[in-house]
């Protein structure tokens, strides 16, 4: 074998080793395209977890979307709003990444001047605290979850 295939090899069995280890790049704020309402690739790379994405929708800290959002699956839940229409059957409504764009990035997807925040935004405008100055609301993972969860909303 001459030098430059042997150099090859090993790197191609450096490739083929550490492959399986190598999560997906997460999709920065900055670099998340809105094309026509949609995003249409997973920000992680990968499917989100429904279960954990119920938790940080009702998770006042996190999503909180329950402080605008009605939903059957989370009526045992206190503090329910009504500011934004019931999210049953969001599904059926949505596809997968219209629902993505809405959550990235609310006032490009729905409107303008909606009150939804955008919680995968670095500017998040005038109504959201201080505390989420330059950073997301969510992080990639925890979008992709909500979505997921999102997902599962259909009406019978
Ligand atoms: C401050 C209130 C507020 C919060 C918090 C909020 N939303 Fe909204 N959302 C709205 C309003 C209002 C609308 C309707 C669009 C409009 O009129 O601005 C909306 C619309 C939507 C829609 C489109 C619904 C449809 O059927 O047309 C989805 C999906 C959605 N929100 C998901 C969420 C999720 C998920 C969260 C939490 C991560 C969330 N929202 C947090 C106010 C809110």
């Amino acid at each position: 074998m001459t030098k430059k295939l042997a150099a090859l090899s090993l790197v191609a069995g450096m490739l083929a080793i550490t492959a399986p280890y190598a999560t997906a790049e997460v999709v920065l704020p900055d670099a998340v395209m809105i094309d026509d309402g949609e995003v249409a690739k997973s920000l992680t790379g990968s499917a989100g977890n429904p279960e954990n994405g119920r938790k940080v929708f009702a998770n006042r800290k996190q999503g909180n979307c329950l402080a605008c959002h009605m939903n059957k699956d989370l009526s045992e839940q206190p503090f329910h709003g009504e500011v934004g229409p019931t999210l049953d059957g969001v599904a059926d409504r949505w596809e997968e990444p219209e629902l993505r764009a809405i959550l990235i990035n609310s006032k490009i997807a729905l409107s303008e001047d909606t009150i939804m925040p955008s919680f995968y935004r670095l500017k998040n405008g005038a109504r959201t605290m201080d505390k989420f100055d330059g950073k997301t609301i969510l992080s990639a993972e925890q979008v992709e979850d909500v979505l997921a969860y999102l997902k599962t909303l259909k009406e019978e």
